[in-house]
């Protein structure tokens, strides 16, 4: 009864962030996020009709066709847990601009479900239950017991491997229709890593010993599940032409520029503190995703046994890099905002 009577009353001290003058810097980055998802908003009823009408009806032969709406399955339900997340999160965060940014992020990933689901079914396909390791990975982020561990695997893990995903699918050209949509969905995920990166490190500096534990066990849990579900797509991803290594790679450098924003706000150096999670998942990725795919396993564990104690994890300096830029850079598309739309009259009495 008292935990509900916290829950319904109006949370009061939701200026306190905007006291300290680094809290503050994080509040505007934060309603940043708000501002511009209402600044570059789009319609998916308007932009996928028209990707159709530029491309044509999405059209793969059977193999093809089966293989991407199996992995766009995955984002579908991806997408619909992000919304639950974020609208949880847009209860339960006390700061305004952080309430905002959340709340921002569940109008977004509302256009992402239905648009998602609209271009599935261009394709011909009917979602369905997905695979369990898959599913492993989503249920394990939305019933996670603590909000830092929610933001930490929607925010910070699941969306940069979303973002992965449609870059890569997008470059590969496989199928216009969905490359050109995926550029508006990639926009709009940035804006929750940025959630993510900016709210996550006041959230860590109160936690306590046991609890900086639990939290690095979470996350070290969830990529377990999400190694195993990115090796499970192993064979679609190849019927697409994807090389399952570029994917993790790319996700690689994407999540390293994450958490190295995130950690650097809080005076940690991920490239000098190394941590064993980082280390243990480097070696991981040779054994299960190795360059050469006919190298022995002994091979590839000696490579593992290398990658885990070199100084230094291995990332693309140009991927992440391009990490960067998609994290901080504001890319306008024809269709995002209100202006597109053209004026319109409207009886307001
Ligand atoms: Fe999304
Ligand atoms: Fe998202």
């Amino acid at each position: 009864m008292a935990a509900r009577r916290k829950n319904d009353s109006l949370p009061y001290d939701m200026f306190d962030l905007a006291q300290q003058a680094y809290e503050a810097r994080k509040a505007t980055l934060l309603a940043n996020v708000y501002h511009k998802a209402q600044e570059r908003a789009w319609s998916g009823k308007e932009i996928l009709p028209l990707m159709i009408a530029k491309h044509g009806k999405p059209s793969l032969p059977k193999k093809e066709r089966e293989a991407l709406a199996r992995i766009f399955a995955i984002i579908l339900w991806g997408e619909l847990a992000a919304w639950k997340i974020s609208a949880q999160l847009a209860d339960s965060l006390e700061p305004l601009e952080a309430k905002m940014a959340a709340t921002s992020q569940a109008f977004d990933e509302a256009r992402h479900f239905y648009t998602m689901y609209d271009y599935l079914q261009s394709l011909g396909y009917l979602p369905e239950r997905i695979d369990r390791l898959s599913e492993r990975v989503l249920d394990y982020t939305l019933n996670a017991k603590k909000l830092s561990h929610k933001i930490c695997g929607m925010q910070l893990m699941i969306e940069t491997i979303a973002l992965t995903i449609f870059q890569t699918v997008r470059k590969s050209g496989i199928e216009p229709v969905l490359g050109e949509v995926l550029r508006y969905f990639e926009i709009d995920e940035a804006r929750h890593v940025a959630l993510g990166v900016n709210y996550l490190p006041a959230m860590i500096r109160k936690m306590s010993r046991l609890e900086l534990v639990e939290f690095m066990y979470f996350q070290f849990k969830l990529m377990i599940w999400v190694v195993h579900s990115l090796r499970a797509l192993k064979p679609d991803l190849q019927t697409l032409g994807i090389d399952p290594r570029a994917i993790v790679e790319l996700g690689k450098a994407k999540q390293y520029e994450v958490f190295r924003e995130m950690w650097g706000d809080l005076g940690v150096d991920i490239k000098e503190e190394r941590s064993v999670i980082s280390r243990f998942f480097d070696a991981i990725d040779e054994v299960y995703f190795p360059r050469d795919e006919s190298t022995s396993t002994l091979e590839r564990l000696r490579k593992a046994a290398n990658v885990f104690v070199a100084r230094y994890s291995v990332v693309d300096a140009a991927s992440q890099e391009e990490a960067h830029e998609q994290l901080h850079s504001d890319t306008v598309l024809p269709g995002m905002g209100p202006s597109s739309l053209g004026e319109s009259k409207r009886r307001i009495h």
